[in-house]
């Protein structure tokens, strides 16, 4: 028997009739994007491994157990398939110096990203995302936070997730971040049997991710724990001109002590956006700070940068948009000659309607009139251009509206303005 192909486990085609609803998304990403004075980046989908490691970090779970690393056959090649899109723009920003080009470099992406997961419900092996970061020197600002925030809501709003809800913390200076981990190792110390196994290991690890531990007994031991971090006062004062800058142009969220996030390079602000619907994994989108990571990984060191970006899911977005909202996948025109010897002047036809931008169709083995009509509806064709024998002599077309059923005879001299109006109507 011949092997049936399937795709890999964890990724899926985006067939045809779902595709409108992608370039929509799409679409209105960018225009969103643009909207707050966004660029476009396309960096590679594979990157040096180590880029990955270095920033993500060695310990978290998407370095440890879900890079995608792709075999070489040279030895000093280490190459791995991008699980996310901060690494590798920073990357290129210092690379391609782009601070010398603006004080604040602010870029966006859109594209496929990788991670080795247990697929799941809204959990694959590949997903899109559409990220947003702004990185420059002396740029941290908690105007910027917000509007990073408030960017990101407004694309979840626009793409149609209803309802979707802003959690933020602060994790503190990278100062602040030491002094905090050494602390809950000696705080957890003295609980340890009580973590759950992973947690016994994350105490190891990376301490933070005890905070957001979901099982009763952990989450017990944080309770009281999250209210005392020790946080300087710096850092307290700079979350809290975030949530200021937040409520002053009405953003709404909730401060949640336990948000922590996977990825080791963020630095004060992070925060998650979750949308209903979507079962286990309900987050929509995530993003932060993480002003060290531009010197990690090779930024100068006399100059001060500030960044911070998120990122959204769209296979998320898509399962947490309201239901029923499919767009039309038709063309505009559908050509039909009635006789096989009108197929050169309704292909001449087919191209014209093309050319001047109007998508059509025809069926170039002909058939009868009840057939072909059947294939205008098959492609969703909003009219049927008819050529019969009259409209033959008289140069006219025969328009069927396939939608009201009406029909109208138009010149064909006449007949790309006319279905320009209409179809702008
Ligand atoms: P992240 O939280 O790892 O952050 O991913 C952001 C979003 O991507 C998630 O909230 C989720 O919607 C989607 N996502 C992640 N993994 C999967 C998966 N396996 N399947 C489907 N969707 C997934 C980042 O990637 C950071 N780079 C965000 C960022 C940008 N921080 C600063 N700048």
């Amino acid at each position: 028997v011949t092997k049936i192909f399937a795709v890999p486990r964890g990724t899926s085609d985006i067939l045809p009739d779902a595709v409108p609803l992608w370039e929509e998304i799409e679409s209105k990403a960018r225009k969103i994007c643009k909207s707050y004075g966004y660029k476009e980046i396309r960096t590679p989908v594979y990157e040096d491994i180590n880029l990955f490691k270095r920033s993500l970090g060695q310990t978290s779970d998407v370095v440890n157990k879900q890079l995608l690393e792709l075999a070489s056959s040279r030895e000093d090649e280490g190459y791995a398939l991008r699980p996310e899109g901060t690494a590798a723009v920073v990357r290129s920003y210092i690379e391609n110096s782009l601070d010398g080009k603006e004080s604040l470099s602010k870029l966006f992406y859109l594209g496929p990203m990788f991670r080795g997961e247990r697929p799941q419900k809204g959990r694959l092996r590949q997903f899109h995302q559409v990220g947003v970061e702004a990185i420059g020197p002396n740029s941290t600002s908690p105007l910027l936070d917000a509007e990073m925030m408030a960017l990101a809501m407004q694309l979840l709003k626009e793409l149609g997730v209803r309802d979707p809800k802003l959690r933020i913390n602060s994790l503190g200076s990278k100062e602040d971040k030491a002094t905090i981990s050494t602390w809950l190792r000696e705080e957890f110390a003295k609980h340890k049997n009580e973590l759950c196994d992973e947690c016994q290991a994350r105490f190891e690890r990376n301490v933070f991710r005890v905070l957001d531990c979901k099982k009763e007994g952990c989450r017990q031991l944080v309770v009281s724990l999250v209210k005392n971090l020790p946080l300087s006062a710096e850092s307290q004062h700079y979350f809290n001109l975030v949530q200021s800058s937040l409520n002053s142009i009405g953003i709404v969220f909730e401060v949640s002590p336990h948000l922590v996030r996977g990825l080791d390079y963020y630095t004060h602000t992070v925060f998650e956006i979750t949308a209903e619907g979507l079962g286990s994994q309900d987050a929509v989108g995530a993003g932060g700070r993480y002003n060290g990571l531009v010197h990690e990984l090779g930024g100068s060191e006399k100059v001060d940068y500030g960044a911070i970006g998120f990122a959204l899911g769209l296979e998320r977005i898509i399962l947490a948009r309201s239901p029923g909202l499919s767009l039309p996948v038709g063309i505009n025109a559908f050509v039909i000659a009635m006789k096989d010897e009108y197929q050169p002047q309704g292909f001449l036809l087919l191209q014209q309607l093309r050319n001047a931008g109007i998508s059509a169709g025809m069926s170039f083995s002909g058939g009868s009139m009840k057939s072909q009509m059947g294939k205008a509806d098959k492609a969703q064709a909003r009219f049927a251009l008819i050529l019969g024998e009259d409209e033959m002599k008289t140069q006219m077309v025969a328009v069927k509206d396939m939608q009201l059923g009406t029909q109208e005879s138009v010149t064909i001299k006449e007949i790309i303005n006319f279905l320009k109006t209409k179809i702008e109507s």
